[in-house]
């Protein structure tokens, strides 16, 4: 790997806010681009009052500012690595402003990366023509918030390990080593980028847990004291519906490995996700409806929601459908119609989801269909039509 001293940071939310004075205190030259005129300048006026203050709870502060601040796709191209800490409808037009400008040496990636990030990567950046690596980051490392737009953000909690794959795989190792150096958070090489896409949990858990709690909502307005809680309010039978989709995905995920030799040993089911993630503070274990109550991570977080008059009512413009289902379950869903598996129950999700945010992309039988799915980063959108051709793209051979 080419020695890397300047990166470009895209994004100015709240991941953003942490990443920059933590590659800054590395050592590193940075730039973050938003191509949001008013964004840049916020964060400009912002880190110009002493940089932009990390602080994390319990183990002091760290800060620093950007070097630069940019809208310009041309001047964030010229980095020797790219990195987007954005949501996943953003990596597109992203990759698309800088890809006139990006030098064929430039490590572009994203953490958290979702499902599919090496084919938009590909598409967006000239596929074969360029022999780029690529990485995909499992989860976004920390639980973040900003306090002051452009100079002060804080951490609430960050992972023990963060997975992180690379296309082509063989950068893997040392990828994650400078992850680990420069952000202050261990990454764990992973074996295939599909093992990323496949195994991304959220797809599972945000809509799962938001087709259980919501399936039989009509309506009513909450006062403040009556959202729902969200993980904690888990029952049996929503435990049973994420079992249920995380298996579709799992035998989907055999499949692929059985016929096409990949390995996915990565792509862990809900239950295992769960535990490896937070054994420590799960009180409960028993079944995985009381591994949820009991997490404490997860105690007092509330059903997403927006204010309208009177109280409350639940936001179906969440991430944990707008995101986590077309870059996500979707992805899932046509790796499984590629390899023959079928998928009643994310089906349901799918399409249940498809009624509260309007968008379609399942027909009355379950096939991909529907005015929305060219919006969804599903292979097919990418020309993979086969699942050989999809492990192929994983290997980094575009075709
Ligand atoms: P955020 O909502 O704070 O920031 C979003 C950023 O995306 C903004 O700077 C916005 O300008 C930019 N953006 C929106 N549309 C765009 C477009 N079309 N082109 C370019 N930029 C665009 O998000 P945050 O919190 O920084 O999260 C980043 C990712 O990490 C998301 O996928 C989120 O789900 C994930 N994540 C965040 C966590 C947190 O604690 N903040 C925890 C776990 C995951």
């Amino acid at each position: 790997m080419r020695a890397i001293q300047k990166v470009s940071v895209c994004g100015g939310g709240n991941a953003a806010h942490v990443v920059v004075p933590l590659l800054k205190n590395a050592g590193l030259k940075v730039t973050l681009y938003t191509p949001f005129f008013e964004e840049a300048a916020r964060f400009t006026t912002g880190a110009a009052r002493g940089g932009v203050i990390m602080i994390v709870d319990g183990q002091g502060q760290m800060q620093d500012p950007p070097d630069m601040v940019t809208s310009s796709p041309s001047v964030a191209a010229q980095s020797d690595m790219v990195l987007l800490v954005l949501p996943a409808f953003a990596h597109e037009p992203t990759l698309k402003a800088l890809s006139p400008y990006l030098p064929p040496e430039t490590v572009v990636g994203a953490i958290p990366a979702r499902s599919g990030f090496e084919l938009s990567s590909y598409h967006c950046l000239g596929g074969a023509s360029q022999k780029r690596t690529i990485f995909c980051g499992q989860t976004l490392p920390w639980a973040c918030r900003i306090i002051e737009y452009g100079h002060k953000v804080r951490v609430l909690g960050t992972k023990e390990s963060v997975g992180l794959a690379t296309v082509p795989a063989e950068a893997a190792v040392e990828l994650s080593a400078w992850l680990s150096k420069h952000l202050q958070v261990h990454f764990h090489p992973m074996v295939s980028s599909l093992a990323v896409s496949l195994g991304n949990i959220g797809q599972v858990i945000h809509p799962g847990i938001m087709y259980g709690l919501l399936k039989d909502y009509r309506g009513a307005v909450w006062d403040e004291g009556e959202i729902p809680l969200f993980y904690q309010g888990v029952t049996e039978e929503i435990a049973g519906f994420m079992e249920h989709m995380s298996g579709e995905i799992m035998r989907t995920a055999a499949l692929l490995s059985q016929d096409h030799g990949v390995d996915l040993h990565e792509v862990l089911t809900v239950r295992e996700w769960l535990i490896r993630s937070y054994a420590p503070v799960i009180e409960d274990n028993s079944s995985l409806a009381r591994a949820f109550c009991t997490n404490r991570s997860y105690r007092g977080l509330k059903v997403p929601v927006k204010q309208v008059a009177g109280g409350f009512v639940p936001d179906f413009q969440s991430r944990y459908l707008t995101e986590d289902i077309p870059f996500g379950l979707l992805y899932s869903k046509a790796v499984a119609k590629m390899v023959g598996c079928p998928t009643p129950c994310i089906d349901e999700v799918i399409t249940a989801a498809g009624g509260w945010t309007g968008r379609h992309y399942l027909d009355d039988h379950g096939a991909l269909s529907g005015q929305d799915l060219s919006a969804a980063r599903i292979p097919q959108n990418y020309g993979i039509k086969v699942a050989g051709q999809l492990v192929q793209v994983s290997l980094g051979n575009y075709q």
